[in-house]
């Protein structure tokens, strides 16, 4: 969970100053993963007779990356206006796995008190144990409780008892990680190798971004230029490669190619704009996403539906089409929100696709070793693309021949590259650990595959033009619920001292009860539970009464009349519903404490204007308790290890 960044200036003179900005804009960056210490990794001011510096100086603190930025400037020895030809910085924000948050446990981890060898480490090394009591064994002396600090001993344990002195620092990475088990990105700096950076990585994201002014000479990687001039180049890492820099010079190794493997890195402009990720206006980005969702809702469409034909082309399955169809079941695969997309999608993909549809957390699916066989399709739904639990089940079903199909929001994540197909989402990046655009996104593409399967269904004709008309229809209406926000903040103002809130309701309107609810959780810390109406009378009636906040979400669907009994049941027991109707239905209005009129859309997309509220009740419950919305406690955006 944590994130790692590290900068290189090489014959690009910049002061020590300008230096630390960047590693701390570096990892104000990765806050949003969620993390409870910072630290950074620099060159000290100790100096050889080639002019080399060869120390290193760790900084590392407890709490934010601004309790870590205050620090830097503390440090009096550190002369912050001297300018460095060649430097190379590293920066580390930690969430605590193995160990409490404090500056000990936080990285830089270091192979000794020289500072010989230091390390930043995203994942986790799962045979830290066996490797910890080997090093002790050798007389290395530990510091932290972490897994990481096993790393940087190594290494240092690889160079000293190397063959020679003309092993480079590539080599040495290499024989460390071959002795690694588990997920990692990490990079190395050593006072062996001044102006030297290695990165490498198994399981966990990493990618390097080079500008230049001059044109790149990077030997050992064909380039493929997407675009012209002086840009930001990205390139992404594999699975086990070693990406070295050594005299300004970028070369990436590969530990084992695989024949009739394709040696090019596609390097990608980076796509995202930095004012795209500006929080503008808005309180917290989760607030700037929730209001983005009548945009980010049309750009997932955008393309793909055309209006005037009626038709739906989802360019990354087109060529898949035939297989998917002759499938015999689908698979839904998710986890937190991503999971509940699926769950908001199967009745109208059950209907449109005419096949079973089964939806599943990817934990509990690993778990069960469920069967999958060469004729299922599997959707691994994901707005980040690198969600541990999910990527593990993709190469599970991978295993056992699958089609997979990624639905993701970020290009080039390991979800998307890994799929044998998929769709974008097209969203925009989501900073809020709480998912909102992501989610209604995900809903809108799911629906999108539905239609596109149905194309050639005669008796299905009707029902596609009534969803594509109403998919047309839903930024317009999205824009109408938000200007609900004051109403909602206002019944948010009674309810933020309760402990605990239900959400309730069923058929297409169950998934956004699910929903809901995790929002609440995740960024008011109340229990929040949500319920299936149809379950009501099997156990969760008896936490009904005049005390206990209810939401209930009852729309002129075919599940009205089951909601208008629940309804009763609940006032029966003096419960006082806030409940989530069509506009214009005084019988609903009648029985409930408050409502919260949205427009009616079709039955199978009312699910999308039934979250906005939920979303924005969470955003001005967790404001109203006083809690930091965009990174709640104890999670992260990302999660990359099981
Ligand atoms: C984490 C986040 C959730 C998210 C889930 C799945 O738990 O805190 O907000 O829904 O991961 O993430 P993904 O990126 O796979 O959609």
């Amino acid at each position: 969970l944590a994130g790692i960044f590290a900068y290189l200036n090489y014959r690009v003179p910049r002061t020590r100053k300008e230096i630390f900005d960047t590693l701390v804009k570096g990892l104000q960056r990765l806050e949003y993963r969620g993390y409870d210490s910072a630290g950074v990794g620099v060159d000290g001011p100790r100096k050889n007779d080639n002019g080399d510096n060869v120390n290193i100086c760790l900084i590392k603190k407890r709490g934010k990356v601004k309790a870590l930025d205050e620090e830097l400037y503390k440090n009096d020895s550190i002369d912050l206006d001297i300018e460095l030809d060649t430097h190379f910085g590293i920066a580390h924000t930690r969430w605590a796995t193995h160990g409490e948050p404090n500056a000990v446990n936080c990285h830089p981890h270091r192979s000794d008190k020289n500072n010989e060898f230091v390390v930043i480490h995203n994942g986790i090394i799962t045979n830290y144990k066996e490797l910890r009591k080997y090093l002790k064994s050798k007389g290395y002396k530990f510091e932290s409780e972490t897994d990481t600090e096993v790393i940087p001993k190594l290494i240092k344990y690889v160079y000293d008892n190397s063959e020679n002195d003309y092993v480079s620092f590539s080599t040495l990475v290499e024989r460390v990680i071959q002795q690694l088990e588990g997920a990692f990105a990490l990079v190395f700096k050593s006072i062996h190798f001044p102006g030297e950076a290695i990165a490498t990585r198994r399981g966990s994201p990493l990618l390097i971004g080079v500008r230049s002014k001059y044109e790149l000479s990077m030997e050992q990687i064909p380039i493929q230029y997407n675009s012209t001039g002086e840009t930001l180049i990205v390139i992404y890492l594999q699975d086990d490669d070693i990406a070295a820099v050594a005299e300004g010079k970028l070369s990436l190794h590969r530990m084992s190619r695989c024949a009739g493997e394709d040696p090019n890195r596609a390097i990608q402009t980076l796509q995202m704009e930095l004012q795209q990720i500006m929080k503008g206006n808005f309180k917290a980005f989760m607030q700037k996403e929730i209001f983005e969702q009548p945009e980010s809702v049309f750009n997932t469409m955008r393309g793909r539906i055309c209006f005037d034909t009626n038709t739906v082309v989802l360019g990354g399955l087109k060529d898949h089409l035939k297989e998917i169809r002759r499938c015999r079941r689908l698979i839904l695969i998710g986890c937190g929100t991503s999971f509940h997309a699926g769950v908001a999608t199967r009745q109208i993909l059950e209907e449109l696709t005419e096949l079973p549809v089964m939806v599943e957390l990817a934990s509990d699916f690993l778990d069960r070793i469920t069967p999958v066989f060469r004729d299922d399709v599997c959707f691994f739904i994901s707005q980040s693309g690198e969600t541990a639990d999910t990527l593990m089940t993709l190469r599970y079903c991978q295993g056992r021949g699958a089609l997979t199909v990624g639905v993701t929001n970020t290009v080039g994540s390991s979800i998307s590259r890994e799929t044998d197909c998929g769709v974008h989402i097209n969203a925009g990046p989501e900073i809020g650990v709480a998912s909102t655009k992501a989610y209604t996104s995900q809903f809108v593409a799911l629906t999108m595959f539905g239609l596109m399967m149905s194309e050639d269904r005669i008796s299905l004709q009707k029902r596609r033009l009534e969803i594509i008309n109403g998919l047309r229809m839903l930024p317009g209406l999205i824009k109408e619920v938000l200007t609900l926000d004051d109403q909602i903040r206002s019944i948010a103002s009674e309810l933020y001292q309760q402990r605990s809130l239900l959400v309730m309701g069923r058929g297409y309107n169950y998934a956004t009860c699910m929903e809901g609810a995790l929002k609440i959780k995740e960024i008011t810390y109340m229990h929040s539970e949500g319920i299936l109406a149809g379950e009501l009378k099997h156990g969760p009636l008896a936490l009904i009464d005049k005390h206990m906040p209810v939401i209930m979400i009852i729309m002129k669907d075919a599940c009205y009349t089951k909601c208008h009994n629940a309804l009763q049941q609940v006032t029966a027991r003096q419960g006082r519903p806030i409940i989530l109707c069509c506009q214009d239905d005084p019988e609903i209005t009648k029985n409930a404490y408050k409502t919260i009129e949205l427009p009616q859309t079709v039955d199978c997309l009312q699910g999308v204007l039934s979250v906005i509220p939920l979303q924005l009740m969470s955003f001005h419950l967790a404001v109203l308790r006083g809690y930091d919305v965009d990174c709640p406690r104890n999670l992260a955006k990302s999660v990359t290890v099981e």
